[in-house]
């Protein structure tokens, strides 16, 4: 059996059902259902008894405490986090609160369920912690892409809270011996992505018939990995990842944020040709302190666990706005009014 935190997020929902595609190891999910958080994800394993959700933060040693001795899980993986910057901009508190402490506490009660494992189950642990490369700080333009050994460089409250709990992490094996994995990933993008980021804001958006809100000049780069492909490069790192290391994980998918907005309306105007959706991109003031650029060198992982993505840009992108248009009501579900007082918010200043 496994741990995952965070599981019904949008990187951690597609994890739990590519995990039990694949096999039929059970699954405990620890989940504080924040707004980021959504039981509709998984509606599709509600009644798999392969899938045990638990309503808890990460941050509550008693509670993980308890779930580790009643599971016995051979390995955790820590996806649970606040990850939108424009809200770590906004608030940085429960950035600080989940993903910094959050993780410590995690790992606290990890490492004290670990040391009492017999020698064998000892050997076989790992606490496989999910980042980010915003870690790593913004690229000039023809610099390289980030590798694993590149200088942390956190410029957002969202990527330093990420980066404190990577050192974390890293502190807990080269001080315990902990078994730690570290992966640090680019942008996903993906179904049942929550529509406050670039890719699926845009695509509701523009069913919608609303703006299309490019920050600044709209030329920042992201570097883009399909969803699945992430979930499937977790599934490695924990199957042959060395503790102690750390894998990037990217899809060599660099492109300006103008390019994927242009590309969203095109693939729609394709789907509906009466309709012109390019119109309804509107520049509006940037993201304060925004990194112009991200890109992901993942030869590492490449070669030493022969991972590789699966989808292109071209692929993905198309699989996701189809996945948006045939799920209009999970949107609908989503967008309540906590959700529309964050778009208020962000957005209604921005107005140039
Ligand atoms: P998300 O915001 O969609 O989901 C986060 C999940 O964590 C939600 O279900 C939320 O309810 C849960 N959560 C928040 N605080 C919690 C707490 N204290 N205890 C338990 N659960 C809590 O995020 P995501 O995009 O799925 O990202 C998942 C992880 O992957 C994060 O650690 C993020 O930093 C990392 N990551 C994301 C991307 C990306 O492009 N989305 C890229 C690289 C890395
Ligand atoms: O790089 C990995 C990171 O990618 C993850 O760690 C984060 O959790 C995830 O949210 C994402 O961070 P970004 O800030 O890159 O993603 P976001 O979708 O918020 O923005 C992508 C780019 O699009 C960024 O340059 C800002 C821009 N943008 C975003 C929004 C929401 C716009 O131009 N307009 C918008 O309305």
């Amino acid at each position: 059996m496994i741990l995952v935190t965070g599981g019904a997020g949008f990187i951690g929902s597609n994890f739990v059902l590519e995990w039990l595609q694949h096999g039929d190891e059970r699954i405990v999910n620890v989940d504080k259902l924040t707004y980021a958080g959504n039981l509709q994800n998984l509606s599709s394993v509600k009644d798999d008894p392969r899938h045990i959700f638990v309503r808890g933060d990460i941050g509550d040693t008693q509670l993980i405490s308890q779930l580790l001795t009643t599971y016995q899980p051979r390995a955790i993986i820590n996806l649970a986090a606040e990850s939108h910057v424009d809200r770590s901009i906004h608030g940085p508190e429960d950035f600080i609160q989940t993903n910094i402490l959050g993780t410590f506490h995690l790992l606290e009660a990890a490492r004290a369920y670990w040391m009492q494992l017999d020698q064998g189950a000892k050997g076989n642990f790992r606490f496989l912690h999910v980042s980010t490369d915003e870690v790593y700080g913004s690229l000039a333009p023809q610099a390289p892409a980030f590798t694993e050994i590149h200088n942390y460089q956190p410029n957002s409250p969202y990527s330093a809270s990420k980066a404190s709990s990577d050192h974390l992490v890293r502190a807990y094996h080269h001080t315990y011996g902990f078994p730690t994995l570290t992966t640090n990933c680019s942008n996903n993008y993906g179904p049942f992505q929550f529509p406050e980021k670039l890719i699926p804001l845009m695509i509701c958006n523009a069913l919608a018939e609303k703006n299309l809100p490019v920050y600044g000049d709209g030329l920042q780069i992201r570097d883009w990995l399909y969803v699945t492909d992430h979930c499937t490069a977790i599934r490695r790192v924990l199957a042959a990842g060395l503790p102690g290391e750390t894998y990037n994980i990217g899809g060599w998918n660099e492109k300006t944020n103008l390019e994927i907005v242009q590309t969203i309306c095109d693939l729609l105007t394709e789907i509906y040709p009466q309709r012109q959706f390019r119109q309804l991109i509107t520049y509006v003031a940037d993201r304060p302190g925004h990194d112009r650029r991200y890109a992901i060198d993942a030869t590492k992982i490449k070669r030493e666990l022969k991972w590789r993505p699966a989808e292109t840009f071209a692929t993905g992108i198309r699989k996701t706005i189809h996945w948006y248009i045939d799920n209009q009501q999970w949107t609908t579900d989503v967008q309540t009014g906590a959700y529309r007082q964050w778009i208020e918010k962000n957005y209604k200043q921005r107005t140039l």
